[in-house]
């Protein structure tokens, strides 16, 4: 059965944990999807991972378009959610304008980075029926405000302001809070805060979902290796069998482990 918003809501009301990867092409949607994959992102990670820049700025609307539509036929029933690229959401109209150009070509959600100036932008969105996750913390996008990429809400008026985001962009109608690079404390106090399915990269073991970049867990980064990575296919050669330990290891709890975890 096809996993929804709802299939979410259900496992976070179960205490359970769900899977979801990035893929941006049609082949490995299909091999992630049928691994049993819940959520497959079509970040725009794939400026850094596909095209090879050092940032995720550059990635366009077209190319985002073009990498959902991809992923799209290749699907096989896991809930695709598109990153809106940097700018295309300046506004509320280049929101609304951008989005349903993203749900046209396949995506059943779309992911924002910001804090509480989305709140306009993500009622707008999903008043007219275009569900949004609400991507906080380490927001790659701000890499030239952050002056790098950092671990965020270290000390605790950081923390409690993230706290206080995260509950204001579901009182505007975010489905789901994403957290990336935040200490294991406050990922685990924003999910306890919030009603929507908050999942988490580098962000401890208990957020409701867990997410890593594909090429990350097949361990082809080049590069550094963020701590929160762990390598799948070192246990086994074959990719589909790494995707599925993958899998059980998130709804077993048993990743992320305390070394790709963040402490406060
Ligand atoms: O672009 C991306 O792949 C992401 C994940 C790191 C969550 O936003």
């Amino acid at each position: 059965m096809a996993v929804t918003i709802n299939t979410l809501r259900e496992f976070k009301q179960k205490g359970e944990a769900f899977a979801a990867l990035t893929s941006y092409d049609a082949t490995f949607s299909q091999v992630v999807s049928e691994a049993g994959v819940h959520v497959i992102l079509i970040g725009d990670s794939l400026g850094m991972v596909l095209q090879g820049h050092d940032s995720t700025l550059p990635v366009t609307m077209d190319q985002m378009v073009y990498h959902v539509s991809c992923v799209a036929k290749g699907n096989r029933g896991s809930l695709i959610m598109a990153d809106m690229p940097f700018m295309s959401y300046g506004t509320v109209e280049s929101a609304l304008e951008n989005a349903a150009e993203l749900m046209r070509a396949g995506a059943h959600m779309v992911k924002l980075e910001g804090t509480d100036w989305m709140k306009e932008t993500i009622t707008a969105l999903t008043e007219r029926a275009v569900p949004v996750c609400a991507h906080l913390g380490l927001t790659p996008q701000f890499v030239n405000k952050f002056g790098g990429y950092k671990v965020q809400g270290r000390d605790e008026k950081a923390a409690e302001m993230m706290i206080e985001h995260a509950c204001e962009l579901e009182a505007a109608g975010a489905d789901a809070i994403l957290l990336e690079c935040v200490p294991a404390p406050l990922a685990a106090r924003i999910s306890q805060a919030v009603k929507a399915p908050v999942i988490g990269i580098g962000a401890g073991p208990d957020t409701d979902g867990q997410i890593l970049v594909l090429h990350d867990m097949l361990g082809i980064t080049t590069g550094r290796k963020p701590r929160f990575v762990k390598n799948f296919l070192a246990e086994t050669d074959s990719v589909q069998e790494a995707l599925q330990a993958y899998v059980k290891a998130v709804g077993e709890r048993s990743f992320p482990a305390e070394e790709h975890t963040f402490k406060a």
